[in-house]
């Protein structure tokens, strides 16, 4: 299985290509006892998490999100006491022991709609702080942000949509919800990977301008043909999803290498948020 920005030789190897979420639950539904997930950690637990009856194997041992990395546990439970009324909504972007801390799981396609179910008006929002914003400004909840950001999408500035405005003027600019509040409101859509997926295929557009990382292109391109395509910014990289090469993947599968394993108690709350969260969306 592998994630949308992988690259493009990884993604036409796959037998499953999708956002993190599609994966975990496209895991469940396979006859397959092993999966190899070709992405970043959190993704490989989080299908661990949703199959503790098969084994997962990540496809580079160290590729990880920064983002992720950004909470831990002891961290959670420090805001939790600053905000005891707030619900905890973490991203799908988190360890698994992060997930176990939180009330409710979102992913950047339904954010917005789990934010405004979970029936308490303050929301601590972990660990994207930019994801977090674009949803404050889509419910009537208090959102408390904390400070992590991704990498990748954060070095987007205004500029860059901007400057992609004069250059492809019929272009409709489409950007990830991980990127900052200015460059959200000069884009023209906020989208998830797999929104972006389904918008340019509805869409009459003839071009448009990707704001997520570059990975996304490659699907895009292989399944609109004679569309254009630009990358916002050529930085639009993610050095870890860049990690599992051709020849990574096949060293880790000939040793069953990389096996991800989450603790049981640990499985058993992380699991809870993610069901939560598909009981309200
Ligand atoms: P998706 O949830 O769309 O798979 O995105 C994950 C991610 O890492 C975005 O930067
Ligand atoms: Fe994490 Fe950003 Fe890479 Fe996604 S693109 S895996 S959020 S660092």
């Amino acid at each position: 299985m592998a994630h949308n920005y992988q690259l493009p030789e990884i993604q036409d190897t796959a037998d499953i290509t999708g956002d993190s979420l599609e994966l975990a639950r496209e895991a469940t539904q396979i006859d397959a006892r092993v999966i190899v997930l070709c992405g970043v950690r959190f993704m490989a637990e989080t299908a661990a998490i949703l199959n503790p009856n098969r084994t997962v194997l990540l496809s580079e041992g160290t590729a990880g999100c920064p983002m992720a990395d950004m909470i831990d546990v002891k961290t959670v439970r420090g805001w939790r006491r600053r905000y005891p009324g707030a619900a905890v909504v973490c991203y799908v972007n988190s360890s698994a022991a992060v997930k176990a801390e939180s009330d409710y799981c979102c992913t950047s396609a339904n954010a917005v709609k789990v934010v405004r179910a979970v029936p308490e008006n303050e929301v601590l929002f972990i660990p994207d702080r930019n994801l977090g914003h674009y949803v404050s400004t889509q419910t009537d909840k208090r959102v408390i942000l904390y400070p992590g950001y991704c990498n990748t999408h954060h070095r987007i500035t205004a500029k860059h949509v901007l400057r992609a405005r004069e250059e492809h003027r019929d272009a409709v600019i489409l950007v990830h919800p991980e990127c900052r509040p200015e460059v959200i409101e000069h884009a023209d859509a906020v989208l998830s990977t797999s929104q972006m997926l389904r918008y340019v295929k509805e869409s009459k557009a003839q071009s448009f301008v990707i704001g997520t990382e570059k990975g996304l292109l490659h699907r895009l391109i292989k399944d609109n043909p004679g569309r254009q395509f630009y990358i916002l910014s050529e930085t639009l990289v993610c050095p870890d999803m860049k990690k599992t090469t051709l020849s990574r993947l096949a060293e880790t599968m000939q040793a069953r290498a990389n096996v991800v394993e989450v603790p049981e108690d640990i499985r058993v709350r992380a699991r809870r948020a993610l069901d939560r969260m598909l009981a309200l969306v």
